[in-house]
């Protein structure tokens, strides 16, 4: 199969991104993947603060190798690099109604919220978001795409406007399908969605200290005032972050917090370490991507020059089609 997938330059991820990269990981060893930084999409609602992208992207990129994405076996790209992502937006942007665009859900509710913010996000661009993804994917006729639930109304778009293209012109495009990475959605410490928005992620590169540091922030079973009062595991963010990191710990953790055999402080300490032996090995590897320049760079021309032949041959089929 054919997969692409994109990510906007947040800078450094968290552990909430885990959930999603492992499911790229497990994707690029039996698949053909592109893995992208959509940059453009950055510049839809951060049109007027761009001096950050550049350094996001690679942050970004530094984060997918260091937990295991594979330039050997997977094409890592910058969106912005390659032209016929903006060429078929064009094009796709030709044969779209409107009312596609702007009954998409996530559209009113985003411009919405932003303009709560104070920020006027009624941009022909934003409007434009998720054609935008459509010419991502399709310009590399991908069967497939890795994406999260709140991605599922842009994929569905994505199909309409294959099938439209198709039914117009010729039958250049597959209607790829969405796959739903596994719902791990990862709490932040204060217990709402993990999000650099809300200050409660736990980054993948952060100091150990800076992950002791937020883990002794998170809210714990309220009704354990003394350390051998019975504890009620259900309740606990802590314990939401043991059953996905301790693994083997997890049925003693439980048992011992029940019994009111082990204290707060002392079980956040456990998760500290659980959590840092995790990241430990991708700090390290990091730290060597980003000590070597040259490294990020040669990967991201590498990556470049494999999706630019593919979406040359894709824009190729698109003109022939359109007879232009
Ligand atoms: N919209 C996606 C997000 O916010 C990012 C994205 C852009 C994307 N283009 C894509 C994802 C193409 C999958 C395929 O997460
Ligand atoms: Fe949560 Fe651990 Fe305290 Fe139990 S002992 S309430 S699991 S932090």
């Amino acid at each position: 199969m054919r997969i692409v997938s994109g990510m906007r330059p947040s800078g450094r991820l968290h552990i909430g991104h885990l959930s999603v990269l492992g499911n790229w990981i497990r994707l690029q060893s039996e698949n053909e993947c592109f893995f992208f930084v959509a940059d453009w999409h950055a510049l839809t609602t951060s049109f007027d603060n761009t001096e950050a992208i550049r350094e996001n992207r690679r942050e970004m990129v530094a984060d997918w190798l260091a937990v295991g994405l594979s330039p050997e076996r997977s094409t890592i790209f910058v969106q912005s690099e390659i032209p016929a992502h903006a060429e078929l937006h064009l094009v796709f942007s030709m044969v779209t109604p409107l009312s596609w665009l702007e009954r998409v859900p996530t559209y009113k509710d985003q411009v919405q919220q932003l303009g709560e913010q104070g920020k006027d996000i009624s941009t022909y661009g934003f409007l434009g978001y998720p054609l935008l993804q459509s010419a991502d994917i399709l310009v590399y006729r991908a069967d497939a795409v890795p994406v999260g639930q709140d991605q599922l109304p842009h994929l569905e778009l994505c199909r309409e406007v294959a099938r439209r293209f198709n039914h117009l012109y010729q039958p250049v495009f597959p209607e790829p399908k969405a796959l739903l990475a596994k719902a791990a959605l990862t709490p932040g410490v204060d217990g709402r969605k993990m999000s650099k928005s809300y200050g409660n992620e736990i980054s993948l590169s952060g100091e150990q200290g800076a992950v002791e540091e937020r883990v002794r922030m998170m809210i714990t079973d309220p009704a354990r005032i003394r350390k051998n009062d019975p504890g009620h595991p259900e309740v606990c963010n802590v314990f939401t972050f043991h059953s996905s990191y301790s693994l083997d710990e997890v049925p003693e953790i439980e048992a011992d917090c029940r019994a009111g055999k082990i204290g707060c402080v002392a079980c956040k300490k456990r998760l500290a370490v659980a959590l840092n032996s995790m990241l430990d090995p991708v700090r390290v590897r990091r730290e060597q991507i980003l000590s070597d320049r040259d490294y990020l760079d040669g990967v991201l021309e590498e990556g470049r020059k494999k999706a630019a032949a593919e979406a040359v041959r894709t824009m190729e089929m698109v003109r022939e089609a359109l007879r232009i």
